[in-house]
């Protein structure tokens, strides 16, 4: 066998083993991105930016932070799970809202959100005020847990949603509610579009996952806000 032959075969080999597993990764990772083309994403570990562009004053302008939280009609003594909960932004609100009898949780999956979120909770003296670490298929809930559940500007974060939002429904107490406030298709702020859920299509998901809409909200500019409570009762 001449060198050229060798190398020849010693190609074909390993080209022949190397082909079907370099196709299987490409074929993993195009179906991954097709069906969760909004997992490719930034992430948000720089802290400090973002607390800037979440905490920014000109915010409240389009975001209504406290009209949000005043149609939620909160009860004293209620629990609120803010998912995805960043600096705080609304968890805070949920907490002062619940009042010192009810609990206001903020979850993410960056640390330094939940530090950050440790260290407002401290500085506005809100002992029912918590943050913790999750993960990011689960937010890992007791079950009977919360009265709501929020995210805002989160859920096109999160991969494969239908099998999230199922995971939701025992962390609810009877009557309790899971609350979506994103961005719309239209709107000139909020992710690449290619990224947004449309409103019928964040319907849709929860409907799969065993939800029904039962009341939408109107007033924000530039994102739909929707309730939604388990179809049937929960166990
Ligand atoms: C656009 S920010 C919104 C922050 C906050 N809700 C607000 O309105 O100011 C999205 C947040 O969701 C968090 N996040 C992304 N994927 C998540 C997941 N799977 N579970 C929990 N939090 C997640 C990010 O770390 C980030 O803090």
């Amino acid at each position: 066998m001449g060198e050229y032959q060798m190398h020849s075969a010693v190609f074909r080999k390993h080209f022949a083993l190397a082909f079907p597993l370099l196709a299987a990764i490409l074929c993993f990772q195009t179906a991954a991105a097709q069906q969760h083309p909004e997992a490719v994403h930034h992430g948000f570990g720089d802290t400090a930016h973002w607390a800037e562009v979440f905490e920014a004053p000109q915010r409240a302008k389009w975001q209504k932070p406290d009209e949000v939280v005043r149609a939620l009609d909160l009860k004293p003594g209620q629990t609120v799970v803010d998912i995805g909960a960043g600096t705080g932004y609304f968890t805070r609100r949920f907490a002062r809202a619940v009042g010192p009898a009810g609990m206001a949780i903020g979850v993410d999956i960056e640390p330094g959100m939940v530090a950050y979120m440790k260290a407002d909770a401290a500085k506005l003296k809100l002992a029912n005020y918590q943050a913790r670490l999750v993960r990011a298929d689960d937010p890992e809930l007791a079950p009977h847990s919360a009265d709501v559940i929020f995210f805002c500007a989160v859920l096109h974060h999160i991969g494969d949603r239908v099998a999230y939002l199922r995971k939701l429904k025992p962390a609810l107490k009877p009557g309790g509610r899971v609350v979506v406030v994103d961005f719309k298709q239209t709107s000139p702020k909020g992710p690449p579009p290619a990224m947004r859920i449309s409103r019928e299509e964040m319907v849709a998901q929860f409907r799969q996952a065993g939800f029904r809409l039962v009341a939408e909200h109107d007033f924000l500019p530039y994102e739909y806000f929707l309730e939604f409570v388990p179809a049937a009762p929960t166990g």
